[in-house]
């Protein structure tokens, strides 16, 4: 066997003298290790040397049409022609309305406003001020707790951070946190004790929230649910928790947020995720997909509930900032989802993510190293574990180390703390799919770890 010891591709040295503070890093993040991206062409990305790699992580996540879109470029540079800029807060224009019809079209017909943000992280804080506001207005002060799922991600602003499950420990700098949030466990099938099969099950992943509303019932706002935790490896929620979770804010007379942030747009196949399980959410938070990355563009859709309220007062909603619904966005977004429809891009979605899970689970599902593969369309997460058997996820450095090779062979992915997550661009092809999968079956044939 031709081994490789990918330990060595990892350069410890630091440069004092670089000037850019990485998000999510360490201040001394070592960049030796980072690739130098100059140029982008569809899948592809190129570095200073001119090496290609294909981008299996969509930007982060978001790049769902490629790199150098032409029809894209060609709506913001007209858009650029036009009108670079136009504030939201004392004006109107056709680019912001056009764009938010096109998304509202996407959705239900009682969400009958899109509040443009700039981010996933501030549509996430938006939702979580309406909610508790709604509730202000309805003379129900008290009803401002917000639950939230374990192992969620939402987004790093106050807010969107204090509704994030994952990873509370490093948060402890930041304390206090936005108060009154409560976090449960998540329905996850396979990793149930009771060991009994959807739909006969007992669903005791789904007691300890149920208590917790049945108690405190007066006192709930709203619940933010992140329909398939993106972050945490592609763990997906089972369709009974799923449901179950808007039966009880039916019930309670709770508001339920989606965060579609990172499964909106296509990316599973539906346009939205929570269309699969005929969920009645009173808000969407999105971004991503919203326009291929090009732009900082976020949204949240709400519902005709929360919309009534304000229209029958006179309260303004004291959320905005300056480049929320920035024009060059909407434009990028009107081209992103125009091409959506016109490519049919939910069968792409579905016929390559169906292609890419199946070559992965017949050619590295039996390794050692590989726990489990599960996905969604074109979002997919393989465990990486030290023995089938024991399934405990290998050391955090092992997999970087793993994504660090899958780098030098031309291959960019996701990383977390469970393995390595894929999410391919919405036009992928069949021969973009064989070389992930190509690649990554390499690296049980000839790198050592
Ligand atoms: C589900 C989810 N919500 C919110 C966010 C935050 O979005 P942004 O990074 O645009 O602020 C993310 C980002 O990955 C996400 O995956």
């Amino acid at each position: 066997m031709n081994t490789i010891n990918i330990r060595a591709f990892v350069n410890k040295e630091k440069d004092i003298n670089y000037p850019l503070w990485h998000p999510y890093s360490n201040i001394n993040k070592n960049i030796n290790h980072m690739l130098n991206i100059v140029r982008g062409e569809g899948v592809y990305l190129y570095d200073t040397n001119g090496k290609r790699y294909l981008d299996a992580a969509s930007g982060l996540w978001n790049v769902t049409l490629g790199y150098g879109n032409e029809a894209i470029n060609s709506s913001i540079i007209e858009q650029l022609d036009t009108l670079s800029y136009c504030s939201l807060f004392e004006n109107t224009n056709p680019t912001a309305v056009l764009a938010a019809k096109t998304i509202k079209n996407m959705l239900p017909e009682y969400f009958k406003k899109i509040f443009f943000t700039c981010s996933g992280s501030e549509s996430v804080e938006l939702a979580i001020k309406l909610m508790r506001e709604y509730w202000f207005h309805m003379g129900k002060k008290d009803k401002n707790i917000i639950i939230s799922l374990a192992d969620s991600y939402h987004g790093t602003y106050y807010g969107s951070m204090s509704v994030s499950g994952i990873e509370r420990e490093h948060l402890n700098g930041f304390v206090p946190l936005v108060g009154d949030i409560e976090f449960f466990k998540p329905g996850v099938c396979n990793k149930c004790k009771e060991n009994s099969e959807y739909p006969n099950c007992k669903l005791d992943c789904l007691r300890a929230m149920e208590a917790f509303i049945r108690n405190n019932e007066e006192r709930i706002a709203g619940i933010v649910l992140e329909p398939l935790l993106a972050s945490k490896g592609v763990t997906i929620l089972s369709e009974k928790y799923i449901k179950s979770v808007q039966e009880l804010c039916n019930q309670y007379n709770i508001l339920l947020a989606v965060d579609e942030v990172a499964v909106g747009f296509y990316r599973t196949g539906s346009a939205f995720y929570f269309q699969r399980f005929n969920l009645k959410p009173d808000m969407v938070c999105m971004a991503k997909g919203i326009n291929s990355g090009y732009l900082p563009l976020g949204a949240v859709a709400i519902c005709d509930d929360i919309c009534n309220l304000y229209m029958g007062g006179d309260e303004a909603l004291i959320h905005g900032s300056t480049q929320a619904g920035n024009l060059l966005a909407c434009a990028a977004s009107i081209a992103t989802l125009k091409q959506y429809t016109e490519m049919n891009i939910s069968e792409n979605v579905l016929s390559n993510g169906k292609y890419l899970i199946d070559q992965l689970r017949s050619r590295i599902l039996r390794q050692k190293n590989v726990g489990d593969i599960r996905g969604q369309g074109l979002i997919i997460g393989i465990d990486l574990v030290k023995d089938k058997t024991c399934k405990t996820s290998l050391e955090v450095e092992k997999i970087v180390m793993i994504k660090e090779y899958l780098k030098r062979r031309g291959l960019i992915t996701y990383m977390s703390d469970t393995g390595i997550t894929l999410l391919p661009m919405l036009i992928v092809e069949k021969s973009h799919v064989d070389f992930i999968v190509e690649v990554i079956e390499e690296i049980f044939n000839t790198v050592v770890y």
